[in-house]
């Protein structure tokens, strides 16, 4: 049988999944890897590439899980997404912490900024597919204040103009690489969800850079959806890519995932409660993937892990707790969304 990557290829589109360091490096877990390696053509580190991950104490880097992975995608021939240059979340706690305390001046971060960017995007130069440069910089519809602005720890520190600057020293260090901003509820236009507005801050957002020649090439919708939400169309989610691409950037799926309340009765293994959820876990997939297939500028289409047995999705959403996010069962087994992308392609 053909691979998920294999049947991408067909149409130009590079699927790929986020890969765990320590799943790969589990020796019980040989499965991982085998499939990580032959069913993608494409791979994002799940954590490896964060700062956090690289510099966790000042001035030493740690490359050893980055490269790993790096290594891993050269001998399977797969292409690399890096993940992430510049985000709020999962920062070394001397950075944090040293601006809290007032010990980081607001310049002097804006320099260890240029520093950290520069650095990880020299070093894998050539290796790069495409770079997240900037990750999550926009508010949603109902967080407070409910006017949809920058939000986080890099907005409040040193403005939005950090954004520009981030892409011209992205840039810089490595002109081949297509560089991205990502975020997530910016899958779809005209659907009626508040999240229409956050798509169209960030094309207002893009079209400005752009129109200042920030060298931004491509916009990622990162694609964790859940059952239990309104589902979108075809035709919201090409609305979405279409009003990207008109910008002149290409675009890309870069972190799906459908992922579903565990109710005592899915715990339990009632089929009756599970069945539906895989269903509409395969038809949130199979909106995606059709846009992506009929917006060329869709370039390629990321799953954030490929099975329940590594997800982020329990760690992270557990009350009410949440699963089932993934393409196959915790056995790699593959489930209905597995079939479903496939019988899309
Ligand atoms: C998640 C990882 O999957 C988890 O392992 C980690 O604990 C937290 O971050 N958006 C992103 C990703 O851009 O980097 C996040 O990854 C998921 C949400």
């Amino acid at each position: 049988a053909q691979t998920l990557g294999a049947l991408g290829l067909r149409h130009g589109l590079q699927i790929g999944t986020a890969v765990s360091a320590d799943a790969l490096n589990d020796t019980a877990d040989p499965e991982y890897r085998k499939i990580a390696a032959s069913e993608f053509v494409s791979v994002t580190a799940e954590n490896a590439m964060k700062w956090e991950s690289l510099e966790p104490t000042r001035g030493s880097y740690d490359w050893e899980a980055a490269d790993q992975l790096v290594n891993f995608a050269k001998r399977n021939r797969q292409s690399v997404r890096g993940h992430v240059l510049v985000w709020h979340n999962q920062l070394p706690q001397w950075l944090t912490e040293g601006v809290a305390d007032g010990s980081i001046s607001k310049q002097e971060l804006r320099e260890l900024l240029r520093k950290h960017i520069t650095t990880v995007v020299k070093r894998y130069k050539g290796k790069i597919w495409q770079w997240d440069v900037v990750n999550e910089a926009v508010s949603d519809p109902w967080d407070t204040p409910p006017t949809l602005h920058y939000k986080g720890f890099w907005a409040e520190n040193l403005g939005p103009g950090y954004i520009a600057d981030a892409f011209r020293w992205a840039r810089a260090a490595d002109p081949r690489a297509l560089l991205f901003y990502n975020d997530y509820n910016i899958e779809a236009f005209g659907s009626g969800n508040p999240a229409d507005d956050k798509t169209q801050f960030v094309y207002d957002m893009v079209k400005r850079l752009r129109a200042q020649g920030v060298p931004i090439d491509g916009v990622g919708a990162q694609g964790h959806l859940g059952t239990q939400y309104g589902n979108f169309n075809t035709f919201q989610v090409t609305e979405a890519l279409k009003k990207f691409t008109s910008l002149g950037v290409a675009t890309a799926f870069t972190e799906v995932d459908v992922r579903s309340q565990m109710t005592e009765a899915v715990q339990a293994g009632n089929s009756e409660e599970i069945n539906p959820r895989l269903q509409a876990s395969a038809a949130n997939h199979s909106v995606l993937m059709k846009a992506c297939l009929l917006v060329r500028s869709c370039l390629s289409y990321t799953v954030w892990g490929f099975s329940d047995k590594h997800s982020w999705v329990p760690g992270w959403f557990d009350d009410p707790p949440e699963g089932l996010a993934t393409i196959m069962d915790e056995n790699y087994q593959p489930k209905l969304a597995y079939h479903e992308i496939k019988s899309d392609l």
